[in-house]
């Protein structure tokens, strides 16, 4: 884990720096879309949600049905993500374990879905990461990723977490090579998060105009700053 993440300042603005404001609206709302829309019916599936951080995914699945486990390093997120559960009623329905996503001690196959969300330009074992979560996954992986070829790159080594761009075709080998040869693939955010949040209003909804129109058209798709991963062993 960065420095960045052991702070206690930084998960108790992590949600509201994110995801609040014209701007952090926009990218919540279609985060969620991309995702839910990737994983289906959720309704039994054992889920287990790396790097859950403040939990809003490991919320969202419990939800809609899923038997969660949220994992994180850091205490201080998972704190703020069970008090959230809470609020939501679905605590009863997530384990908030502090761990290593890397090495998180679970048997092979012991869960349906293993997700890692805004995780992997953290960590710099990414084969390790993609090694673990194929590992203890009887089924399928879901993970999203900062493409290398973006506007991110002009932005992305300013910024405090130590955060790392990578090479799609660089993820897709390796999951290939763990026998996920099942691959799902969306881009979006040809507008880096960067210009939703720090643009006042309303060039967020400009931006989220271009993402939905040209965005999603070819040359402009291939330079999406982000990329979602989904992986099947079946
Ligand atoms: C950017 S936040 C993402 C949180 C959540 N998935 C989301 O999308 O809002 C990244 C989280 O990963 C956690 N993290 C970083 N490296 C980790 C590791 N090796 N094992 C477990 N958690 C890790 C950090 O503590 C942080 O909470």
């Amino acid at each position: 884990m960065t420095r960045f993440y052991k702070k206690k300042t930084t998960a108790m603005e992590y949600d509201k720096k994110r995801f609040e404001g014209q701007g952090g609206h926009i990218i919540e709302s279609r985060e969620n879309e991309n995702v839910l829309e990737m994983l289906g019916d959720l309704k039994g599936k054992k889920v287990l949600d790396l790097g859950a951080g403040t939990c809003r995914y490991s919320i969202q699945f419990a939800s809609k049905g899923a038997e969660v486990t949220a994992l994180d390093m850091s205490k201080e997120m998972l704190k703020i993500g069970k008090e959230k559960a809470k609020q939501k009623g679905v605590e009863d329905k997530i384990t908030f374990l502090q761990g290593n996503a890397l090495k998180t001690g679970y048997e092979d196959g012991e869960f349906d879905i293993v997700t890692a969300l805004r995780l992997f330009h953290l960590v710099s074992d990414t084969e390790g990461l993609i090694s673990e979560m194929t590992r203890v996954t009887n089924d399928r992986v879901l993970l999203d990723f900062f493409n290398l070829y973006s506007l991110r790159m002009f932005y992305n080594k300013l910024l405090p977490m130590d955060s790392r761009l990578i090479r799609k075709k660089k993820l897709v080998k390796m999951l290939e090579k763990k026998g996920f040869y099942n691959i799902e693939l969306k881009r979006d955010f040809l507008m880096p998060y960067g210009f939703y949040r720090f643009s006042p209003r309303p060039f967020p909804i400009l931006y989220n105009k271009i993402d939905k129109t040209i965005g999603k058209t070819f040359p402009f798709k291939r330079f999406s700053s982000v990329i979602y991963l989904g992986g099947r062993k079946s």
